[in-house]
């Protein structure tokens, strides 16, 4: 008994020493969804072709190269139009069952109305929607992401009120050609970076400066043409087709600096006006108290009659209130928040004053070759408990995290070390912490065109030469790494 209790017990002590026990001691629900995300823009290419007109996106980088990084475009990207199916052999190899995807929407409708729907554009999602069945692999289908007709923009875009029919209109003719293909659908991709990118800071497309005003408007359109999708679903199609609808939000973890009572309600407090700013509304039916607040107060101090935040009519908080069936969360980095004296009332307003908080990322945090991803995968498990905490427990997909880099590189360490990083705290928010993740997915199966920083910034477990006529995908380092946890659903390396 004792000669198997020696063995029991150095068996123990070297398999805890073991790192790769530890990993592959967690393993993930044998339903977990494992999946790799893209967007259309992105990765089709065909910006012209049968029948496609122009986006908002096909305009900038035509018109302004100067704005991206290295002055290309996504005429071609990854040629996806073309190659879908050499995109669908790669996401059999590795083995996930999920891929995530976006429509264009000039494909589809041309004039960015619904009346005229571009069959070659229909066809081209459906053939691909076949290719993934035939392999066994569930679309996640986003809507709307990040680029929109230009003829739309044209009209003002996403500020015109307007934009909530037009949206909708767009979304049900999605259900209604897709529906049959796809159960599970998002409305928008990231509308933080749509409304504080474009509109707020204006790094993002349409380079429009207007913190703590132009983005409050883009934002309450958006989230009311979400709402509005979201119902036509459970009027018209949730019965015949039995899909779910949600909405990607980016979120970035903020944890408090310190311990201190007032670090800790500035944590809270950013958090807020970083996601809650939009999952309230759709988890808890309006937009949260603390920005209520401050935003009328300051907007009072700046002589306003009414909050520079708009407010939702009660029928609309009524749509909009559970109008998610899963949490769709982008995550890809973190940071620490302080609390700071009440700034004072600036002309014009800025979102960071209504805030009222410091946040940074400190600079022994390890970095990647963008400056804002800094690599904090232990962070995740606070983001996914508060998550859990303020909208009800839901179930929550890790719609996006990756990591990029610089140098095409096919031995992408940093690439697997974080992945699995994030994984095994993902694992342990699961299983010591009780919160409902019931999927996640890499950005991306391959290479493709990062917006600004155009194709100098690789977040691809598959290679991608742009330079090659055929766009030549090979694996990484990273592909093999994730095709391994697809199927083990271990964290093994
Ligand atoms: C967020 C966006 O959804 C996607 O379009 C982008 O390429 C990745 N994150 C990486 O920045």
């Amino acid at each position: 008994i004792s000669f198997l209790k020696f063995t029991v017990l150095v068996t123990l002590v070297t398999r805890s020493l073991a790192d790769d026990y530890v990993l592959n001691n967690k393993r993930f629900p044998s339903d977990f969804i494992f999946g790799v995300a893209t967007s259309a823009y992105q990765i089709e290419g065909a910006w012209n072709e049968d029948g496609k007109t122009m986006s908002t996106w096909d305009n900038l980088t035509h018109a302004r190269p100067e704005l991206i990084v290295d002055g290309r475009n996504a005429d071609v990207a990854c040629d996806s139009y073309h190659r879908y199916e050499e995109d669908v052999a790669l996401m059999k190899e590795v083995g996930v069952n999920h891929y995530r995807l976006s429509l264009s929407w000039s494909r589809i409708l041309p004039t960015g109305f619904s009346d005229q729907i571009n069959q070659p554009g229909v066809d081209y999602y459906k053939s691909l929607f076949r290719a993934l069945k035939a392999n066994g692999i569930e679309p996640i289908v986003t809507v709307y992401h990040l680029e929109l007709p230009l003829a739309l923009q044209e009209l003002n875009g996403v500020l015109n009120e307007s934009f909530i029919d037009w949206y909708a209109d767009y979304a049900a003719v999605c259900f209604e050609l897709f529906g049959d293909d796809v159960k599970l659908w998002t409305t928008f991709n990231e509308p933080k970076q749509i409304c504080t990118g474009g509109y707020g800071y204006a790094y993002f497309f349409p380079y429009i400066h207007s913190e703590g005003l132009l983005e409050y408007q883009c934002a309450h359109n958006v989230l009311r043409a979400h709402a509005k999708a979201y119902r036509i679903y459970d009027e018209r199609f949730r019965a015949s087709q039995g899909g779910k609808v949600s909405i990607v939000l980016d979120a970035y973890s903020y944890l408090p600096a310190s311990d201190s009572a007032a670090d800790i309600t500035a944590a809270e407090t950013r958090m807020q006006f970083d996601l809650g700013w939009y999952a309230n509304p759709i988890f808890n039916g309006d937009y949260p108290e603390i920005m209520k607040s401050r935003i009328a107060n300051r907007s009072k101090g700046e002589g306003r009659d009414v909050s520079r935040l708009p407010e939702f009519t009660d029928e609309e908080k009524i749509a909009l209130n559970g109008s998610a069936d899963f949490f769709g969360l982008n995550v890809y980095t973190a940071a620490l928040v302080a609390a700071m004296d009440d700034p004072p009332i600036s002309n014009p307003p800025s979102k960071y004053q209504d805030m009222g908080v410091n946040d940074y990322q400190p600079s022994d945090w390890e970095t990647t070759s963008l400056d804002w991803l800094k690599v904090a995968p232990w962070t995740i498990r606070h983001l996914l408990n508060w998550i859990n905490d303020h909208y009800h427990q839901p179930d929550i997909i890790v719609t996006e995290n990756g990591v990029c880099d610089n140098t095409g590189t096919f031995q992408d360490t940093q690439r697997v070390s974080y992945i699995q990083r994030y994984l095994s705290n993902i694992r342990d928010t699961m299983e010591q912490d009780g919160v409902n993740v019931i999927g996640y997915i890499v950005w991306s199966i391959m290479d493709n065109f990062e917006w600004a920083q155009g194709y100098t910034q690789r977040f691809g477990l598959h290679h991608v030469d742009f330079d090659s006529p055929n766009r030549t995908r090979t694996p990484k380092q990273s592909a093999q790494y994730y095709k391994n946890v697809c199927e083990t659903k271990c964290l093994v390396d």
